[in-house]
């Protein structure tokens, strides 16, 4: 299948508050210069944010992760959990349209999703509320035929009970997952023949179906805020274990704290050392970590003439606007900044620590007298510009 970004953009993306916190948090559990693994868990984040994921997503998701946006697509679009259009408010529906499925009835299923939401997969309904598409085995094939509605599964399906369900969810009432014909989970139709001694004793609905049932919700995306933002990788010292030695910046709470009062700690952040308190987050610490001092700024480049800056390893395109924006043309002018220029720069640019970890200021040395790092070799040789690589 064909997967492209959608043809119709929102102008902007930034995660909220609670889940920037929870995003900056899962990036500190990766090694220097290896941020870009903690891609996935951020896409799908910004997903449950936004129901899908935006182009303007993608290109902050990169930035944060120090990555070229088109590493950052090919991600998105290779996997198919990432939805690349507008999804339902309510739900995106998917079938399981594989062969239990679809000899017990996948086809009715996708009819009422045609007659309900849309002709056609991927399309929104007219109300705005359903989207849905035909989807590979989900792995409940003993209750088929079913469909995986937000987080949970819905099973033993029958075209008209399916229709109606459907309409429970649009009206906003609670429907409960699993089996729709009265199992309780797989167990046999006839009910079971064996280990009957567990039949007593347990709860209305199973296991993940109760739990949708106590929260009162099945199909609500995360916010980011339900439960405490846990960093159990960041030592109480507030060091990342076994990388202390390589000054590795993250600092952890002394215990952790609900993700909403973590993204207020990173907004009142101080920035300088003087005035700073105990730091809460990673941020913090990392401000409270060095003063900074603005470096020698230029209105414009020496003679008209500015240097490439993107043939530092880790600046793409938007990061040398930016740095131009900022008053950087050459690279000596980078291959001079101390180290409380460099946090002067770094808290200007969207995500700290890229500049030590990318090395900056030694390619810049080279660079600027005419020797030319590995990076930038490629990079000439090949057009490709990278914002981290
Ligand atoms: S075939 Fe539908 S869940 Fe396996």
């Amino acid at each position: 299948m064909l997967r492209r970004l959608h043809s119709e953009q929102p102008d902007s993306f930034a995660f909220t508050p609670a889940n920037q916190a929870w995003a900056e948090a899962q990036i500190t559990k990766y090694p220097e210069g290896r941020q870009a693994s903690a891609v996935i868990p951020l896409l799908w984040r910004a997903q449950e944010q936004e129901g899908w994921v935006t182009k303007p997503a993608i290109e902050a998701i990169a930035d944060m992760l120090g990555m070229a946006y088109i590493r950052v697509l090919e991600v998105a679009s290779f996997y198919f959990m990432f939805q690349l259009q507008p999804t339902g408010s309510v739900a995106h529906v998917q079938i399981c349209g594989t062969t239990s499925c679809m000899i017990c009835g996948a086809e009715d299923l996708i009819a009422v999703c045609q007659d309900k939401i849309a002709p056609k997969p991927f399309t929104l309904s007219a109300d705005g509320k359903f989207t849905w598409e035909e989807v590979e085995c989900l792995g409940a094939c003993t209750n088929a035929p079913m469909a995986q509605i937000g987080k949970d599964y819905y099973e033993d399906l029958t075209a008209e009970g399916f229709a109606k369900l459907l309409d429970d969810l649009a009206a906003g009432q609670l429907v409960a997952p699993g089996p729709q014909n009265g199992r309780y989970a797989a167990e046999p139709k006839s009910g079971l023949t064996s280990l009957t001694e567990f039949d007593s004793g347990k709860t209305q609905y199973n296991a993940s179906a109760q739990l949708a049932m106590d929260v009162k919700d099945g199909i609500k995306r995360i916010q980011g805020d339900e439960v405490p933002l846990l960093t159990p990788w960041i030592g109480k010292d507030g060091t990342v274990a076994g990388r202390a030695a390589e000054g590795q910046p993250p600092k952890a709470p002394e215990a952790p704290l609900p993700a909403a009062r973590q993204a207020e700690a990173v907004k009142t952040a101080p920035s300088k050392k003087s005035d700073a308190a105990e730091p809460s987050s990673p941020e913090g610490a990392a401000a409270k970590a060095t003063e900074e001092s603005e470096p020698e700024l230029l209105k414009e480049a020496r003679g008209g003439l500015a240097d490439d800056l993107k043939m530092l390893k880790g600046v793409g395109p938007k990061l040398e606007a930016k740095l131009n924006e900022l008053g950087f043309y050459h690279f000596d002018q980078i291959a001079d900044w101390t180290e409380e220029e460099i946090a002067w720069v770094d808290s200007r640019l969207q995500f700290r620590g890229r500049i030590a970890r990318d090395g900056w200021v030694e390619q810049a040395k080279r660079l600027q007298v005419g020797d030319e790092t590995e990076f930038a070799k490629r990079a000439k040789e090949k057009h490709i510009y990278d914002d981290d690589e």
